[in-house]
């Protein structure tokens, strides 16, 4: 046995290649995962005491040990050395050392395999209950400005074409839903990654007669993992956790995306504030949404943490295998990632102006009134099929003289079906179109200040 070599490998002939080291270890992120590990660990002890495995004194001095390092650790006080490979193996060595020989009990009937399924699944569920509430912090900002906003008009747009008119609030409370989606996708997450492979093992369980449910109740888990053999090497929950990050990635792209368009001078429905925009080294007069431009950008970096987890997974041989390792960088990466969106999302919409009465005198472009021409003449009863008929006739004479629908005179419109009457000039124009809206969930103001109520009430609650 060389100086270099760790007690847990008395079976190698010597200690491990500087490469080696420097490749297997993990403690360069992993010990971000210390309190969950220390907590585990005293979840363990203390079951092993309830067993007799080890006696209250020695438990004692596990606790006080392992608080000891907690505290170290959060001030900054903790020498962490690489050849412990992982924040475990730092935690543990550094537990003996302190007390001496109980600090060699604590590992019994544990296997780094089960502690750190169990240390990610402890970190996982706080990490959720953040992101969860960034999530509420966004949908709230976007409630505060649709409220302010559920009578000034926009264009909707299908295929980045002019659509039909909605009200401001309408578009803005669109991404309320998705959040809202994101929010119970990351509790269903939550819910099945809840249970707990503590006392699993390497892979088969143990011959000692440990008490699972004990840790699994001290750590508050809903129920203890039933196979030791799939508990030891399931990630399944990390793989469905980066997902989530990644839709939530998706959305926050798209919201980035419209705005990066809205506040172009080819729009320019919006102005970012300006703490929230840079600009360029060379051009003097620019205002760049680069932090939208990077909330795109790292949808890409979510999607390739997906990719990354997937690709771990796939085609390894059952029970643990130190590809595992590899999880936390694409599970911390995508958390870490989707968190700064969210938050920076959050602070863009608390500070953006929706540049209201531009956007309204731009509306009679478009013909965004013609499906509620087309509804009015089926209300007149016209099929609709006809009528879309006859209002796209319509649309293609006013284009070829620069004229809207409502200015098209009662003689014209009768010439193309006579179930036009005078009243039709009360349904044609952005404003009487969306006054009229109908339908439950339509972007018009009466559904968006219905929705806006449940809204506040609903996120008040969280
Ligand atoms: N650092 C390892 C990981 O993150 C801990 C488990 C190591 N287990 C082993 N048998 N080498 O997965």
């Amino acid at each position: 046995m060389t100086d270099k070599q760790r007690s847990w490998e008395k079976r190698l002939a010597a200690g491990p290649d500087e490469l080696t080291v420097n490749y297997v270890e993990s403690l360069s992120y992993d010990t971000r995962l210390y309190k969950y590990d220390i907590v585990g660990s005293i979840a363990h002890a203390t079951m092993l005491a309830e067993r007799k495995l080890i006696t209250q004194t020695e438990l004692k001095a596990i606790k006080n040990g392992l608080i000891e390092i907690s505290e170290q650790i959060e001030a900054g006080r903790f020498r962490f050395d690489k050849a412990h490979e992982d924040v475990h193996m730092a935690i543990e060595a550094a537990l003996i050392e302190k007390i001496g020989e109980p600090g060699k009990k604590l590992h019994t009937a544990r296997s780094r395999n089960d502690q750190v399924a169990t240390d990610v699944r402890l970190w996982l569920r706080d990490e959720i209950e953040g992101q969860q509430a960034a999530i509420v912090q966004l949908q709230k900002a976007f409630v505060q400005l649709a409220g302010k906003h559920t009578n000034d008009l926009m264009p909707a747009y299908t295929h980045l074409q002019r659509a039909q008119p909605i009200v401001i609030g309408a578009y803005l409370l669109s991404f309320v839903e998705q959040l809202e989606r994101d929010f119970i996708r990351l509790t269903n997450c939550r819910n099945l990654l809840n249970v707990s492979p503590l006392g699993s093992g390497a892979i088969a369980g143990s011959t000692l007669a440990i008490d699972r449910l004990s840790t699994a109740c001290q750590l508050a888990f809903a129920d203890i993992a039933h196979s030791s053999i799939d508990a030891i090497s399931d990630r399944d929950f990390c793989a469905e956790f980066i997902f989530d990050c990644a839709l939530t990635g998706a959305h926050l792209s798209r919201f980035a995306e419209d705005w990066i368009l809205f506040s172009s001078n080819e729009f320019d429905f919006i102005r970012i504030d300006d703490a929230f925009c840079t600009s360029s080294s060379m051009m003097p007069q620019k205002r760049n949404p680069d932090v939208l431009e990077l909330m795109r950008g790292k949808t890409g970096s979510l999607y390739g943490a997906l990719i990354g987890m997937l690709t771990i997974l796939k085609g390894q041989p059952s029970g643990y295998n130190r590809d595992l390792q590899e999880d936390k960088i694409h599970l911390f990466a995508a958390a870490d990632t989707v968190r700064a969106s969210l938050e920076m999302a959050r602070a863009v919409v608390a500070h953006t102006q929706f540049k209201t009465a531009r956007i309204a005198a731009g509306l009679d472009a478009g013909f965004l009134d013609a499906t509620a021409l087309a509804e009015y003449l089926v209300g007149k009863g016209v099929p609709f099929r006809a009528a879309h008929g006859v209002v796209g006739a319509l649309v293609s004479l006013c284009e070829k003289d620069g004229r809207s629908l409502s200015q098209v005179s009662l003689e014209t419109f009768k010439e193309h079906t006579p179930q036009i009457d005078a009243d039709v000039y009360d349904y044609l124009g952005a404003r009487h179109v969306v006054q009229r809206y109908a339908s439950a969930g339509a972007a018009g103001p009466q559904q968006v200040k219905e929705r806006i109520a449940y809204w506040k009430k609903h996120l008040a609650e969280r």
